[in-house]
Formats: C-alpha cells, structure tokens, sequence
C-alpha cells in the first residue's frame, strides 16, 4: 500500500521541502496550510513526483481547533503525520501582544494536539508524529516570549502524546535557525549573528530539517525523542 503522509504547515520552508522530498519518494502526501487555494496552488507545484507521489492540497487552520477534526474529515488513513506549522509572533513582556500570542500558543499546542486528536485512529500503528519546535526553547531573544515557551510545550507534548498514542511513535525536531528558510530570506543580520553563534560555522538547511524528518519519521526504535538541529550554537 502506498505510504500516506499529512504535512501541516507544509505549503512553505521546511514542511514544503519535506512534501517535494515525498513526492519524489512516491509518497501520497496531503499539505496544509490555512488557505485552500494556496495548499491547492502549492500541491499542483509539487504534485505528480518522479515515481507517481500525489500531493494534494486542503485548508486547516491550527490557530481554529474547533474546525480542525472536519477539516481532516476525507483522510481514511495516514503513517506519518508532521505538524511544522505556525505564524511567528514577537512579544516581550513589556509591550504584549495577546492576539498575536494567542495565535501561536493556540496553534502550537491546542492546535497540533486536536490534529492528532482528530486523527488518532486513522494513523497506522507502525506510524509516527512529528511536531515542530524550536531552539528558542533554549536560547530565548528579546521578543521570543511566546515562541521560546511554546517550543518547549512541544517537549511536553513529545512526552504525554507518545505515551497516549502508543504504538505510534513521536518525536519532534528543534531546528535552529535555518538559513535557506523563506521565513528568513534577506534578514543578514539574523543570519549572520546565528553563523557566528554557531560552532560548525555554517547554519542548517531545509535540507538537513528533511533528513532529520525521515530519520525520526522512520526509524522504529526513535520515540520520544527531541532533536536538536542547528549545528552546535554557544
Ligand atoms: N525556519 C527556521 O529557521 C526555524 C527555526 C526554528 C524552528 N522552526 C520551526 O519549524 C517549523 C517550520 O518553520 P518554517 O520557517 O519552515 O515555516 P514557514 O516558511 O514560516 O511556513 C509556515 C507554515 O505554517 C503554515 N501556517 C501558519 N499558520 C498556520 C495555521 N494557523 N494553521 C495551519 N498552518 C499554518 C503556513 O501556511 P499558510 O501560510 O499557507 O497558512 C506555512 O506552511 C515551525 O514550526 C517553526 O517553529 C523553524
């Protein structure tokens, strides 16, 4: 049977690069972003791999929880299930932002725990989950308030959800910053301070995000586990 994965958040960076990397594997993969059209016109782009994949597009929005379990209705069934998306938000205590923090923090962590909620059964028992995290959970900056206290609400979630959803593992990546990423494109000083900060000297790539993907994606002894890609940062 061929492999089926959903990708939310997968209609830009990291989840669109590992979509194309599906594709090209064969893979039926669904994408999701907020706005079908956009999943649609992104899945056409990527639609039709080498071997025969299938990428389709559909709308969920994270930041919506209630919408989420008929947005998810026409998946019979899924292996692998990646949760990458979020719109950022920057808040510091000071001048705080409640819309913008509640976005995320719904997203995040209602947001992807409902789309595994809504898709419990459906996930095949040898499957897996990833989410998305971050290094701010670590290495906080001035306005990452909600990013770096959501990224380590992933680390919770990893822990409860493989424990709940067992057999099926899960697992999440905490990427540092990524610097082929669109979400950075043309911000030099963003970059250029994290390539100082960092050991190897040279930032991570969506790239490395996907082989890191299709390593806790796949292999049957990784669950539980928080990966940290970004090269080494001081
Ligand atoms: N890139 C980095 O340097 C970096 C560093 C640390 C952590 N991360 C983590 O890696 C993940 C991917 O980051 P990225 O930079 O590759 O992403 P990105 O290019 O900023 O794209 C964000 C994705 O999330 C989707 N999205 C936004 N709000 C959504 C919502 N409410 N519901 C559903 N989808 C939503 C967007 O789709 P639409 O716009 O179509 O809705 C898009 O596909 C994120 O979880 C991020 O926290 C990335």
């Amino acid at each position: 049977m061929t492999s089926q994965v959903l990708i939310v958040g997968g209609t830009s960076g990291i989840g669109r690069e590992l979509a194309a990397a599906y594709a090209e594997r064969g893979t039926h993969v669904v994408i999701a972003g907020r706005d079908s059209a956009r999943a649609e016109k992104v899945a056409a782009d990527l639609g039709g791999g080498g071997d025969g994949g299938r990428v389709r597009g559909i709308a969920v929005d994270l930041s919506r929880p209630e919408g989420i379990e008929k947005a998810l209705g026409d998946i019979e069934r899924v292996d692998s299930v990646v949760l990458a998306g979020m719109r950022r938000d920057s808040n510091t205590i000071g001048d705080y932002d409640i819309a913008g923090a509640t976005e995320l923090a719904v997203a995040k962590l209602v947001g992807y725990t409902t789309v595994v909620h809504a898709l419990r059964s459906r996930i095949s028992p040898t499957g897996s989950v990833l989410l998305f995290g971050g290094l701010a959970k670590d290495m906080p900056y001035p306005g990452s308030t909600t990013v770096t206290t959501v990224n380590a609400g992933v680390m919770g979630l990893v822990a409860t959800l493989s424990r709940e959803l067992a057999p099926i593992r899960v697992n999440a990546i905490h990427p540092g910053v990524v610097g082929d990423s669109p979400y950075w494109a043309g911000n030099e000083p963003v970059l250029e301070g994290a390539r100082k900060r960092t050991l190897t000297g040279v930032l991570p790539t969506m790239r490395d995000m996907v082989d890191g993907s299709f390593f806790l994606l796949h292999n049957p002894a990784a669950n539980g586990v928080n990966l940290s890609l970004n090269g080494g940062v001081v």
